[in-house]
Protein backbone atom coordinates (compact mmCIF):
# COMPACT_ATOMS: atom_id res chain seq x y z
CA UNK A 1 0.00 0.00 0.00
CA UNK A 2 0.97 3.45 -0.70
CA UNK A 3 2.52 5.51 2.14
CA UNK A 4 2.45 9.63 2.46
CA UNK A 5 4.17 12.17 3.99
CA UNK A 6 1.95 13.95 6.43
CA UNK A 7 2.88 17.45 8.12
CA UNK A 8 0.37 18.62 10.85
CA UNK A 9 0.55 22.74 11.58
CA UNK A 10 -0.94 23.41 15.36
CA UNK A 11 0.00 19.90 16.02
CA UNK A 12 -0.67 21.35 19.87
CA UNK A 13 -4.26 22.85 19.58
CA UNK A 14 -7.37 21.25 20.18
CA UNK A 15 -7.77 20.12 16.79
CA UNK A 16 -4.51 19.29 15.53
CA UNK A 17 -3.69 16.50 18.38
CA UNK A 18 -7.25 15.09 17.44
CA UNK A 19 -6.20 15.07 13.78
CA UNK A 20 -2.82 12.82 14.86
CA UNK A 21 -5.18 10.67 17.18
CA UNK A 22 -7.71 10.12 13.99
CA UNK A 23 -5.17 9.69 11.74
CA UNK A 24 -3.70 6.75 14.19
CA UNK A 25 -7.34 5.30 14.60
CA UNK A 26 -7.98 5.35 10.97
CA UNK A 27 -4.59 3.86 9.99
CA UNK A 28 -4.11 6.10 7.44
CA UNK A 29 -1.54 4.98 5.48
CA UNK A 30 1.63 7.61 6.93
CA UNK A 31 5.93 7.35 5.93
CA UNK A 32 6.98 10.35 7.17
CA UNK A 33 5.14 12.47 9.98
CA UNK A 34 6.34 16.41 11.01
CA UNK A 35 4.48 18.05 13.71
CA UNK A 36 4.95 21.69 13.69
CA UNK A 37 3.69 24.37 16.13
CA UNK A 38 4.70 27.78 17.63
CA UNK A 39 7.84 28.68 19.07
CA UNK A 40 6.64 28.02 22.53
CA UNK A 41 6.31 24.30 21.98
CA UNK A 42 9.03 24.23 19.74
CA UNK A 43 11.24 20.81 21.29
CA UNK A 44 8.36 19.44 22.68
CA UNK A 45 8.02 15.61 22.55
CA UNK A 46 4.38 14.24 20.75
CA UNK A 47 4.14 10.50 21.10
CA UNK A 48 2.48 9.06 17.92
CA UNK A 49 2.21 4.86 18.20
CA UNK A 50 5.81 4.36 18.12
CA UNK A 51 7.23 7.37 17.12
CA UNK A 52 8.60 10.42 19.03
CA UNK A 53 7.68 13.48 16.84
CA UNK A 54 9.48 16.65 18.34
CA UNK A 55 7.52 19.79 17.45
CA UNK A 56 9.29 22.15 14.51
CA UNK A 57 8.26 25.73 14.14
CA UNK A 58 7.85 26.25 10.52
CA UNK A 59 10.80 27.11 8.24
CA UNK A 60 11.05 27.90 4.76
CA UNK A 61 11.79 24.62 2.95
CA UNK A 62 10.28 22.55 6.06
CA UNK A 63 7.81 21.31 3.82
CA UNK A 64 9.95 19.21 1.07
CA UNK A 65 8.51 15.89 0.47
CA UNK A 66 5.36 16.41 1.96
CA UNK A 67 2.35 14.92 0.59
CA UNK A 68 -0.35 16.70 2.98
CA UNK A 69 -0.59 18.92 5.11
CA UNK A 70 -3.25 18.84 7.75
CA UNK A 71 -3.61 22.97 8.89
CA UNK A 72 -5.16 23.82 12.65
CA UNK A 73 -3.34 27.14 13.76
CA UNK A 74 -5.69 29.69 12.55
CA UNK A 75 -6.41 31.54 9.63
CA UNK A 76 -3.28 34.22 9.61
CA UNK A 77 -0.98 30.93 9.66
CA UNK A 78 -2.57 29.28 7.34
CA UNK A 79 -2.27 32.65 5.05
CA UNK A 80 0.99 32.73 5.83
CA UNK A 81 2.30 28.78 5.12
CA UNK A 82 -0.09 27.48 2.54
CA UNK A 83 2.00 28.72 -0.09
CA UNK A 84 5.46 27.13 1.44
CA UNK A 85 3.34 24.02 1.12
CA UNK A 86 1.78 24.73 -2.65
CA UNK A 87 6.02 25.61 -3.13
CA UNK A 88 6.84 22.53 -2.47
CA UNK A 89 4.51 20.44 -4.19
CA UNK A 90 1.78 19.27 -1.65
CA UNK A 91 -1.56 19.51 -0.72
CA UNK A 92 -2.83 21.80 2.32
CA UNK A 93 -5.68 20.42 3.89
CA UNK A 94 -7.30 23.75 6.20
CA UNK A 95 -9.46 23.99 8.92
CA UNK A 96 -9.50 27.39 9.20
CA UNK A 97 -11.90 30.09 7.34
CA UNK A 98 -8.66 31.91 5.31
CA UNK A 99 -9.79 30.24 1.85
CA UNK A 100 -12.76 28.87 2.62
CA UNK A 101 -15.02 31.64 0.39
CA UNK A 102 -12.07 31.18 -2.18
CA UNK A 103 -13.68 30.20 -5.72
CA UNK A 104 -10.36 27.79 -6.55
CA UNK A 105 -10.88 26.23 -3.51
CA UNK A 106 -13.52 23.62 -2.98
CA UNK A 107 -15.25 23.79 0.52
CA UNK A 108 -15.59 19.78 1.29
CA UNK A 109 -17.45 17.81 3.57
CA UNK A 110 -16.81 14.15 1.37
CA UNK A 111 -19.69 12.60 1.85
CA UNK A 112 -21.62 15.84 0.78
CA UNK A 113 -19.62 17.24 -2.06
CA UNK A 114 -16.51 14.74 -1.90
CA UNK A 115 -16.70 14.89 -6.24
CA UNK A 116 -15.48 18.61 -5.78
CA UNK A 117 -11.96 17.68 -4.98
CA UNK A 118 -11.84 16.80 -8.65
CA UNK A 119 -11.05 20.63 -9.12
CA UNK A 120 -8.44 21.11 -6.21
CA UNK A 121 -5.31 23.13 -7.11
CA UNK A 122 -3.44 22.13 -3.66
CA UNK A 123 -5.62 24.38 -1.00
CA UNK A 124 -8.94 22.40 0.38
CA UNK A 125 -10.74 24.06 2.79
CA UNK A 126 -12.24 21.97 5.62
CA UNK A 127 -15.86 23.87 6.38
CA UNK A 128 -16.78 25.55 9.99
CA UNK A 129 -17.68 23.07 12.10
CA UNK A 130 -21.57 23.90 12.82
CA UNK A 131 -21.79 23.89 9.06
CA UNK A 132 -20.35 20.46 8.72
CA UNK A 133 -22.34 19.02 10.88
CA UNK A 134 -25.59 20.88 9.11
CA UNK A 135 -24.99 19.89 5.72
CA UNK A 136 -24.57 16.18 6.47
CA UNK A 137 -28.42 16.28 7.23
CA UNK A 138 -28.90 19.03 4.57
CA UNK A 139 -27.75 16.63 1.47
CA UNK A 140 -30.01 13.57 1.97
CA UNK A 141 -33.44 16.18 2.06
CA UNK A 142 -32.38 17.86 -0.52
CA UNK A 143 -31.39 14.69 -2.93
CA UNK A 144 -35.47 13.78 -1.87
CA UNK A 145 -37.18 16.85 -1.68
CA UNK A 146 -35.18 19.94 -2.60
CA UNK A 147 -34.28 23.03 -0.32
CA UNK A 148 -35.90 26.56 0.30
CA UNK A 149 -34.87 28.32 3.18
CA UNK A 150 -33.27 27.15 6.41
CA UNK A 151 -33.54 28.93 9.95
CA UNK A 152 -30.35 27.88 11.89
CA UNK A 153 -29.96 28.34 15.52
CA UNK A 154 -27.17 26.84 17.16
CA UNK A 155 -25.59 25.73 20.89
CA UNK A 156 -22.35 25.65 20.44
CA UNK A 157 -19.54 24.03 22.79
CA UNK A 158 -16.55 26.21 24.06
CA UNK A 159 -14.14 23.76 22.59
CA UNK A 160 -14.81 25.07 19.14
CA UNK A 161 -12.83 28.58 20.91
CA UNK A 162 -9.76 26.55 21.04
CA UNK A 163 -8.07 25.05 24.57
CA UNK A 164 -7.71 28.55 25.95
CA UNK A 165 -11.77 28.40 25.94
CA UNK A 166 -12.17 25.04 27.11
CA UNK A 167 -9.71 26.27 30.11
CA UNK A 168 -11.88 29.29 30.38
CA UNK A 169 -14.97 27.93 31.22
CA UNK A 170 -13.39 25.36 33.88
CA UNK A 171 -11.67 27.99 35.68
CA UNK A 172 -14.89 30.44 35.75
CA UNK A 173 -16.96 27.48 37.16
CA UNK A 174 -14.67 26.91 39.91
CA UNK A 175 -14.45 30.83 40.23
CA UNK A 176 -18.42 31.15 40.74
CA UNK A 177 -18.71 27.76 42.65
CA UNK A 178 -16.27 29.09 45.31
CA UNK A 179 -17.34 32.79 44.88
CA UNK A 180 -14.03 34.27 43.86
CA UNK A 181 -14.11 36.86 40.81
CA UNK A 182 -14.57 35.26 37.49
CA UNK A 183 -11.53 36.18 35.33
CA UNK A 184 -12.56 37.21 31.19
CA UNK A 185 -9.89 36.57 28.58
CA UNK A 186 -11.15 34.75 25.54
CA UNK A 187 -14.80 35.60 26.17
CA UNK A 188 -16.00 38.97 26.32
CA UNK A 189 -18.90 37.99 29.06
CA UNK A 190 -18.77 35.50 31.58
CA UNK A 191 -19.28 31.65 30.10
CA UNK A 192 -19.50 29.77 33.31
CA UNK A 193 -23.70 29.52 33.75
CA UNK A 194 -24.52 31.79 30.72
CA UNK A 195 -24.86 31.62 26.90
CA UNK A 196 -23.53 34.58 24.93
CA UNK A 197 -25.28 35.73 21.70
CA UNK A 198 -22.40 36.27 19.88
CA UNK A 199 -19.37 34.00 17.99
CA UNK A 200 -16.75 35.72 17.01
CA UNK A 201 -16.89 39.10 15.46
CA UNK A 202 -19.32 41.67 14.49
CA UNK A 203 -19.71 42.33 10.71
CA UNK A 204 -21.26 45.69 9.54
CA UNK A 205 -25.13 43.80 8.79
CA UNK A 206 -24.50 43.44 12.37
CA UNK A 207 -24.69 39.74 12.06
CA UNK A 208 -21.55 38.14 13.48
CA UNK A 209 -18.63 36.41 11.46
CA UNK A 210 -19.87 32.92 12.43
CA UNK A 211 -22.91 33.31 11.23
CA UNK A 212 -22.06 34.19 7.81
CA UNK A 213 -19.91 31.85 7.60
CA UNK A 214 -22.54 29.35 8.26
CA UNK A 215 -24.93 31.29 5.54
CA UNK A 216 -22.21 31.50 2.63
CA UNK A 217 -20.61 27.79 3.79
CA UNK A 218 -23.96 26.46 3.12
CA UNK A 219 -25.06 27.97 0.04
CA UNK A 220 -21.12 26.91 -1.13
CA UNK A 221 -21.03 23.22 0.07
CA UNK A 222 -24.58 22.46 -1.72
CA UNK A 223 -23.73 24.41 -4.66
CA UNK A 224 -27.18 26.46 -4.64
CA UNK A 225 -26.89 30.01 -4.71
CA UNK A 226 -30.59 30.54 -4.13
CA UNK A 227 -30.94 28.88 -1.08
CA UNK A 228 -31.95 31.26 1.89
CA UNK A 229 -30.51 31.05 4.92
CA UNK A 230 -30.19 32.59 8.29
CA UNK A 231 -28.70 31.76 11.37
CA UNK A 232 -28.12 32.79 15.16
CA UNK A 233 -24.92 31.37 16.75
CA UNK A 234 -25.21 31.14 20.28
CA UNK A 235 -21.97 30.44 22.84
CA UNK A 236 -23.27 28.00 25.44
CA UNK A 237 -21.00 26.66 28.33
CA UNK A 238 -21.09 22.69 27.36
CA UNK A 239 -17.28 21.68 26.96
CA UNK A 240 -17.38 19.57 24.09
CA UNK A 241 -20.61 19.22 20.89
CA UNK A 242 -22.33 21.90 19.03
CA UNK A 243 -26.03 21.43 19.10
CA UNK A 244 -28.11 22.97 16.50
CA UNK A 245 -31.45 23.46 15.86
CA UNK A 246 -32.95 24.48 12.04
CA UNK A 247 -36.04 25.13 10.76
CA UNK A 248 -36.18 23.75 7.25
CA UNK A 249 -38.43 24.84 4.62
CA UNK A 250 -38.46 22.17 1.51
CA UNK A 251 -39.35 22.48 -2.25
CA UNK A 252 -42.17 20.16 -1.64
CA UNK A 253 -44.40 17.86 0.34
CA UNK A 254 -43.26 15.45 2.91
CA UNK A 255 -44.54 12.58 5.16
CA UNK A 256 -42.29 12.96 8.34
CA UNK A 257 -41.74 8.80 9.11
CA UNK A 258 -39.90 9.07 5.39
CA UNK A 259 -37.88 12.19 6.54
CA UNK A 260 -37.02 10.10 9.67
CA UNK A 261 -36.20 6.94 7.48
CA UNK A 262 -34.15 9.04 5.08
CA UNK A 263 -31.82 9.93 8.08
CA UNK A 264 -31.89 6.47 9.55
CA UNK A 265 -30.87 4.95 5.99
CA UNK A 266 -27.89 8.25 5.79
CA UNK A 267 -24.06 6.66 6.41
CA UNK A 268 -22.48 8.66 9.52
CA UNK A 269 -26.28 9.76 10.30
CA UNK A 270 -27.87 8.60 13.64
CA UNK A 271 -31.75 8.84 14.29
CA UNK A 272 -32.37 9.38 18.33
CA UNK A 273 -35.71 10.06 18.04
CA UNK A 274 -38.27 8.87 20.25
CA UNK A 275 -40.07 11.28 22.53
CA UNK A 276 -42.45 8.80 24.16
CA UNK A 277 -39.10 7.66 25.93
CA UNK A 278 -37.50 11.47 26.24
CA UNK A 279 -34.55 9.90 23.50
CA UNK A 280 -33.34 12.24 21.36
CA UNK A 281 -29.68 13.82 20.99
CA UNK A 282 -27.48 15.11 23.45
CA UNK A 283 -24.31 17.07 23.46
CA UNK A 284 -23.02 14.80 25.77
CA UNK A 285 -23.66 11.97 23.36
CA UNK A 286 -21.05 13.25 20.89
CA UNK A 287 -17.86 12.74 22.86
CA UNK A 288 -17.26 9.26 21.42
CA UNK A 289 -19.48 9.41 18.51
CA UNK A 290 -18.20 10.43 15.06
CA UNK A 291 -22.03 10.41 13.98
CA UNK A 292 -24.43 13.29 13.28
CA UNK A 293 -27.01 13.06 16.03
CA UNK A 294 -30.60 13.38 14.70
CA UNK A 295 -33.91 13.83 16.52
CA UNK A 296 -37.06 16.02 17.44
CA UNK A 297 -37.95 15.74 13.79
CA UNK A 298 -41.71 17.27 13.72
CA UNK A 299 -43.54 19.19 11.49
CA UNK A 300 -43.42 23.07 11.33
CA UNK A 301 -47.10 23.68 11.48
CA UNK A 302 -47.35 27.51 10.95
CA UNK A 303 -45.45 27.11 7.92
CA UNK A 304 -46.39 24.40 4.74
CA UNK A 305 -43.49 21.73 3.77
CA UNK A 306 -41.80 23.14 6.90
CA UNK A 307 -39.76 20.71 9.08
CA UNK A 308 -38.07 21.38 12.92
CA UNK A 309 -35.27 18.91 13.88
CA UNK A 310 -32.35 19.21 16.62
CA UNK A 311 -29.00 17.90 15.81
CA UNK A 312 -25.70 17.54 17.57
CA UNK A 313 -22.17 16.41 16.63
CA UNK A 314 -18.57 16.08 18.14
CA UNK A 315 -17.42 19.82 16.75
CA UNK A 316 -13.78 18.83 17.14
CA UNK A 317 -13.99 15.28 15.13
CA UNK A 318 -16.81 15.68 12.46
CA UNK A 319 -16.64 19.31 13.02
CA UNK A 320 -12.85 19.62 12.59
CA UNK A 321 -10.39 16.85 12.54
CA UNK A 322 -12.48 13.71 11.51
CA UNK A 323 -13.59 15.48 8.48
CA UNK A 324 -10.01 17.02 7.48
CA UNK A 325 -8.92 13.16 7.48
CA UNK A 326 -11.85 12.05 5.75
CA UNK A 327 -10.68 14.56 2.59
CA UNK A 328 -7.08 13.37 2.74
CA UNK A 329 -8.51 9.48 2.50
CA UNK A 330 -10.74 10.76 -0.28
CA UNK A 331 -8.37 11.98 -2.37
CA UNK A 332 -5.70 9.03 -1.71
CA UNK A 333 -8.34 6.76 -2.50
CA UNK A 334 -9.27 8.12 -5.82
CA UNK A 335 -4.99 8.62 -6.65
CA UNK A 336 -5.51 12.30 -6.68
CA UNK A 337 -1.48 12.57 -4.42
N1 LIG B 1 -12.00 23.85 17.89
C1 LIG B 1 -12.86 23.58 16.94
O1 LIG B 1 -13.95 22.99 17.17
C2 LIG B 1 -12.57 23.95 15.53
C3 LIG B 1 -13.43 23.50 14.55
C4 LIG B 1 -13.18 23.83 13.23
C5 LIG B 1 -12.09 24.59 12.90
N2 LIG B 1 -11.26 25.03 13.89
C6 LIG B 1 -10.13 25.86 13.49
O2 LIG B 1 -8.91 25.16 13.73
C7 LIG B 1 -7.89 26.09 14.10
C8 LIG B 1 -7.28 25.67 15.44
O3 LIG B 1 -8.28 25.55 16.41
P1 LIG B 1 -8.01 24.85 17.84
O4 LIG B 1 -9.32 24.80 18.48
O5 LIG B 1 -7.21 23.61 17.69
O6 LIG B 1 -7.09 25.98 18.54
P2 LIG B 1 -6.01 25.82 19.73
O7 LIG B 1 -6.37 24.71 20.63
O8 LIG B 1 -5.87 27.19 20.29
O9 LIG B 1 -4.63 25.43 18.96
C9 LIG B 1 -3.96 26.33 18.14
C10 LIG B 1 -2.73 25.64 17.52
O10 LIG B 1 -2.07 26.55 16.63
C11 LIG B 1 -0.69 26.58 16.98
N3 LIG B 1 -0.04 27.85 16.60
C12 LIG B 1 -0.24 29.08 17.12
N4 LIG B 1 0.59 29.97 16.55
C13 LIG B 1 1.34 29.28 15.64
C14 LIG B 1 2.39 29.61 14.73
N5 LIG B 1 2.86 30.87 14.65
N6 LIG B 1 2.93 28.63 13.96
C15 LIG B 1 2.48 27.35 14.03
N7 LIG B 1 1.49 26.96 14.89
C16 LIG B 1 0.93 27.92 15.67
C17 LIG B 1 -0.68 26.38 18.48
O11 LIG B 1 0.61 26.03 18.93
P3 LIG B 1 1.06 26.29 20.47
O12 LIG B 1 0.47 25.14 21.27
O13 LIG B 1 2.54 26.22 20.37
O14 LIG B 1 0.53 27.62 20.87
C18 LIG B 1 -1.69 25.22 18.57
O15 LIG B 1 -1.08 24.03 18.15
C19 LIG B 1 -8.54 27.46 14.07
O16 LIG B 1 -8.35 28.03 12.81
C20 LIG B 1 -10.01 27.15 14.27
O17 LIG B 1 -10.85 28.14 13.74
C21 LIG B 1 -11.47 24.72 15.20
Amino acid sequence: MKEYNIAVVGATGLVGREMLKILSERNFPIADLKVFASSRSEGKIIEFEDRKLTVEVVKEGCFEGIDIALFSAGSDISKEVAPLVKKAGGIVIDNSNAFRMDKNVPLIVPEVNGEALNDHQQIIANPNCSTIQMVMLLKPLADSYGLKRIVINTYQAVSGAGKKAVDELIEQTKAYLNKEEIKKENFNHQIAFNAIPQIDTFLDNDYTKEEMKMVNECKKIMADEDLAVTATCVRIPVIFGHGESLNIELNSTYNINDIKNIFANTKNVELIDNPAQEKYPLQIDTENNDNILVGRIRRDYSKENTINLWLTANNLRKGAALNAVQIAEYLAEHDML
